[in-house]
């Protein structure tokens, strides 16, 4: 891919340009495509300068810090240092229901992780590091804070992408964004031409507020994050078996706060609904949903409410950006 190689080629440019030869960076991986592929572009350039942090914060997916963990020293030797702050994220976000409360809410917790771990490595290295690495796509720009007279139905924030934004004062970097004039499909180009793992550069996107945007109410609650997690694997299990992944965008299960009378084994039940919602899209910007096939359906709703024993309903969301998000919130 000629385009590709220049683009790697100008970007490592850049930060040779940008990073002095004694300044160290740091960068924080969410286990996603962007994250990963913009740090192994810059440790190509800058080696053991840069340090990457992967924070648990109790909102992954089933087995997922485990996973990712083994990607990135296995298959891509990014050196990264994992945080366990589930307990304390779960904590700040108890009791809150408001969508935009519990996204800022996870934004800040992450910043004061974000900013403990650089205060640690500040001590350990003797000096400060300048830069910090962020996966920032085109479209991330565009829909967090859309350019003057343009994208007029974008004219203020849809939602709060949470990046390393709003830092304390002591805690300032410069930025290193080497994704920031690219989409998706570009970076997943990219991405290949630095080597990453096709399973990796394949996987859906994650949002950086994980489960918790995908549990409609208070995230804490019960065993809500159990029940969506184990929900979540069995669809995209059944997707990937139908050969389906590749065809897909983004595919997910959302956690509905509501109970459902129904029947199993000659017993009533009453227990959790969950949706689920599947799309395509080129850039995340617009969405249609995923037109299944009535016998997919039929076989992971029968195969969710068979294994996950307290769901007894199962909906598919039909609804395509616009009028929705691609997440619940
Ligand atoms: P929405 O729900 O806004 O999502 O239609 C568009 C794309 O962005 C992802 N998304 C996020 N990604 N931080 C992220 O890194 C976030 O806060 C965030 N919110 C949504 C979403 O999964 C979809 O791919």
């Amino acid at each position: 891919d000629w385009k590709m190689e220049d683009v790697l080629e100008e970007e490592m440019e850049k930060i040779r340009q940008q990073v002095g030869p004694t300044d160290h960076v740091i960068c924080a991986l969410s286990g996603g495509v962007d994250s990963t592929v913009a740090a192994t572009l810059v440790h190509k350039v800058l080696g053991d300068r840069l340090h990457c942090v992967f924070v648990d914060n109790g909102l992954l997916r089933y087995k997922e810090a485990e996973r990712v963990m083994d990607t990135f020293n296995e298959h891509l030797h990014l050196p990264v240092t994992k945080v366990d702050d589930a307990e304390r994220m779960l904590g700040r976000l108890k009791g809150l229901t408001d969508p935009e409360a519990k996204r800022k809410a996870i934004g800040a917790e992450f910043i004061d992780v974000f900013s403990e771990y650089a205060h640690k490595l500040e001590k350990e290295l003797g000096h400060k590091p300048r830069f910090l690495v962020q996966g920032t796509l085109y479209p991330d720009v565009i829909e967090s804070c859309p350019p003057p007279g343009k994208g007029q139905k974008h004219s203020h924030t849809i939602k709060s992408h949470h990046n390393v934004g709003g830092l304390p004062e002591d805690l300032q970097f410069e930025l290193i964004e080497p994704l920031r004039e690219l989409f998706k499909d570009e970076v997943r180009a990219l991405g290949r031409l630095l080597g990453v793992p096709e399973q990796f550069i394949a996987r859906h996107p994650f949002p950086g507020p994980g489960l918790a945007v995908r549990i409609i109410g208070d995230v804490t609650e019960g065993d809500r994050l159990d029940v969506l997690r184990e929900v979540d694997e069995v669809f995209i299990n059944s997707i990937k078996e139908w050969g389906l992944y590749d065809k897909i965008w983004q595919a997910f299960a959302v956690f509905l706060p509501v109970r459902s009378v129904g029947v199993q084994g000659d017993q009533r039940t009453h227990s959790h609904v969950v949706a689920l919602r599947a799309v395509t899209s080129s850039d995340g910007m617009t969405a249609d949903w995923y037109p299944f096939q009535p016998d997919f359906l039929r076989y992971v709703s029968t195969k969710i409410c068979n294994t996950v024993r307290s769901v007894n309903r199962v909906v598919y969301d039909v609804t395509s950006k616009p009028p929705g998000t691609i997440e619940w919130e």
